[in-house]
């Protein structure tokens, strides 16, 4: 088992998979370690997006240093767009100095964000889409400059944490005359292996959470993810990304009973059924009533508040739990990295995001610390960078 994951490793490092099949299709036939397993860096779109959601997530914001312009932001991109597909076939970066820490990249993803004020910087401001800027004040938001804002986005994810530090140490550096971390954030869901795969993560409130997620097969997902405004031709196959960092106080929601806690989200925590079914899949019956006639899942509830009450009201969602030092006196720190992608922010996530800020019960234990949004550009096929269809 050794001899096999070094050699595929030393394969790996040149390149190739063995006896000349890409490691891709090795990973498909899974004789492999799950270290050597590979997503593609090229393609139509972005990966990291629909790609079945790693264990681990960095997700970091940069800012760009005052004076850049147009061709210095063009440098940063290429050399990203190098080591993000080198990265991710288990190759070094470009000057990498810790080589042999690529070497099993466990399905790393490097996802590439540009936030609002790139567009001004790189002298092409009218080719902002206009939500493609800091989300509307909402009143539930208690909004930490730590964790908000950022010129420049790097979701960067692999089922190993060491792939996902060491990718991020190397994309980070090789930028750093161009630009500053503004804040990083890490999330994790539950382990690789743990549990059958398409199964549904869960939150550290415990809840089964992404269930009602749109699916690659759903009618209409490609439309709802990549842009395909003519307005805005180079975001074409891109999409946008909303980042939010939610707080959750799990010490009053500890004090919530069970049956409380699954009338407030309107599904309950064993199985992640609707309130209305018996199994995760059940549609919920919104207009079902006991025999008070009450509302068996409540109005008031998280599925009830959130779900989507116009055909356009659809989003991914691909968040992480983070669990992070409690500040003193508390005994967590924790909630979830809220991420969505949707290829217009203003018809497709606001309007939920909104609603949800009028008025959801579980309002009452999460709160928003954070909040930031990015254009993420089209995929790109080797040679090509990241980009490019924006700045030249
Ligand atoms: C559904 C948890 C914040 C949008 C759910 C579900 C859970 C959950 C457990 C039910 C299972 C599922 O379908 O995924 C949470 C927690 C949050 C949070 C713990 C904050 C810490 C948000 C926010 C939004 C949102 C901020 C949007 C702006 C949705 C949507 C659904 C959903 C669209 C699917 C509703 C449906 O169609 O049934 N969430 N959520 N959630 N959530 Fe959240």
């Amino acid at each position: 088992r050794h001899l096999l994951a070094s050699s595929a490793a030393a394969a790996g490092a040149a390149g190739l998979g063995w006896g000349g099949r890409s490691l891709v299709e090795q990973s498909a036939a899974s004789t492999l370690p799950d270290g050597q397993q590979i997503v593609p860096f090229h393609g139509s779109h972005q990966a990291g997006i629909t790609t079945p959601p790693q264990a681990h997530a960095t997700f970091v914001a940069l800012d760009l240093q005052p004076g850049l312009d147009r061709s210095l932001i063009i440098g940063l991109l290429k050399a990203w767009t190098q080591d993000a597909a080198r990265l991710a076939e288990g190759r070094p970066g470009l000057a990498d100095s810790e080589p042999e820490l690529a070497a099993a990249p466990s399905r790393l993803t490097t996802t590439i964000g540009l936030g609002p004020a790139v567009f001004e910087v790189a002298g092409v401001a009218d080719q902002r889409p206009p939500s493609i800027a800091p989300l509307p004040p909402l009143p539930i938001d208690d909004l930490d400059p730590r964790y908000s804002g950022g010129d420049l986005l790097l979701q960067v994810c692999s089922d190993d944490p060491l792939v996902v530090a060491h990718a991020v140490r190397i994309l980070a550096r090789s930028v750093r005359s161009l630009a500053t971390v503004r804040w990083t954030q890490r999330g994790f869901r539950e382990a690789r292996g743990s549990h059958p795969e398409g199964h549904t993560m869960r939150n550290l409130m415990g809840q089964i959470d992404g269930t009602n997620n749109p699916k690659p097969q759903d009618p209409g997902f490609e439309q709802a993810l990549w842009h395909d405004d003519p307005a805005y031709p180079w975001l074409r196959g891109g999409t946008s990304m909303v980042v939010r960092r939610i707080a959750m106080d799990l010490d009053t929601w500890d004090e919530l009973g069970r049956r409380d806690r699954e009338l407030s989200i309107g599904r309950t925590l064993g199985t992640g059924a609707p309130l209305t079914g018996t199994r995760e899949h059940d549609p919920p019956d919104f207009g079902a009533t006991d025999r008070f006639g009450i509302p068996i899942i409540p109005p008031s509830s998280h599925i009830a508040r959130a779900r989507a009450q116009a055909p356009e009201e659809v989003f991914l969602r691909r968040g992480y739990n983070y669990d992070d030092p409690p500040e003193p006196g508390r005994t967590s720190n924790s909630g979830l990295i809220f991420a969505t992608f949707q290829a217009d922010i203003a018809k497709q996530f606001l309007p939920v995001q909104q609603r949800i800020a009028e008025f959801d019960v579980l309002n009452e234990w999460t709160t928003p610390v954070g909040s930031a949004v990015f254009a993420i550009p089209p995929g790109c096929e080797p040679g090509d960078y990241l980009g490019r269809a924006l700045l030249e």
